[in-house]
């Protein structure tokens, strides 16, 4: 079992080369919040992905993002919160055009490993085909309705967190009212910013506005913020923009590369399994000790 790796010190991204579903090297109850958008089961980019390790159906697809809902609760501070960006697929399976509901299945493995839901939201994508329409003319009854939103789904880990009076890191991290009333609608259809390519692939990026937002409404200054399916890094870069520590890992070698890559020009730190065991051997000798979460 490798060792934990020290806490980045404030403002700081570690990027880890790993597995969403263990989050080896990160200790338990050390992260503050969780931001992250795993592969969407039966959309078709990440098929092969799936399929590689032996799931073709809906169901054996997410039996394989629910280690990374436990991995996830783990890792939590008691009341930190786990914010999940996922999308509905549609799809058409033996001859039967359906939906197949992601975030209903999401809820069910968040919840098994221990989460509790919290009310979710949902953001309209951006779209340069604002009359895309899933049907031909204008009679009725076949036409379908677009599916123009993807889901943040919320949840804690067991009751409230519990801070301080008076808490002046709380205070310093304050959004306005306007913001309030904004951020905390059900309904955020002012979400700007395309999805971003990456090395020329679809890198199914979320707009870094999402989770600008989640990180200021659900940490604190100088906390850890997580995201174990770090992509492109989206979530580290709004974490770090918003003063808070930030952890990213990510599974694919060429993902990983090239996140190493765009990490180490902005200063991030890039952890790789065999850094990793080194770096657990420097912690175990008291090299620095990690601070303590907080509660
Ligand atoms: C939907 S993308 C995340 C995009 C990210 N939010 C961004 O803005 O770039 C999912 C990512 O999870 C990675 N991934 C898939 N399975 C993983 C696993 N078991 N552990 C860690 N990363 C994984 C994929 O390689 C991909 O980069």
């Amino acid at each position: 079992m490798p060792r934990p790796v020290p806490e980045p010190a404030a403002g700081r991204v570690r990027l880890l080369r790993g597995d969403a579903r263990r989050l080896a090297g990160i200790e338990d109850g050390s992260v503050h919040l969780i931001v992250t958008s795993p592969p969407y089961p039966m959309i078709p980019q990440w098929d092969a992905p799936f399929a590689r390790l032996g799931a073709r159906d809906f169901e054996a697809m997410h039996r394989l993002l629910d280690p990374a809902w436990q991995a996830a609760h783990r890792v939590l501070v008691p009341g930190g919160l786990l914010a999940v960006n996922v999308g509905d697929a549609l799809r058409t399976t033996d001859g039967e055009f359906r939906l197949w509901p992601n975030h209903a299945r999401v809820i069910v493995g968040a919840e098994r490993a221990g989460f509790r839901s919290l009310p979710y939201v949902l953001w309209k994508k951006p779209t340069n085909r604002p009359n895309a329409f899933l049907g031909s003319g204008f009679e009725p009854p076949n036409a379908y309705v677009t599916l123009d939103c993807e889901f943040v789904l919320l949840f804690r880990k067991g009751p409230l967190r519990r801070l301080p009076r008076h808490d002046p890191a709380r205070a310093a991290s304050r959004y306005s009212r306007a913001e309030r009333d904004r951020w905390f609608s059900q309904i955020w259809d002012d979400i700007r910013g395309a999805r971003q390519d990456a090395g020329g692939r679809r890198s199914a990026a979320f707009p870094d506005e999402v989770p600008g937002r989640l990180v200021r409404m659900f940490s604190l200054l100088g906390e850890t913020v997580l995201d174990p399916f770090a992509g492109t890094g989206t979530t580290l870069a709004a974490a770090q923009r918003w003063g808070r520590n930030a952890i990213g890992v990510e599974r694919d070698p060429t993902v990983f590369a090239e996140l190493a890559e765009r990490g180490r020009a902005l200063g991030w730190e890039v952890v790789t399994p065999s850094r990793r065991a080194s770096a657990g051997g420097a912690a175990a000798r008291g090299a620095r000790a990690p601070p303590r979460p907080r509660s």
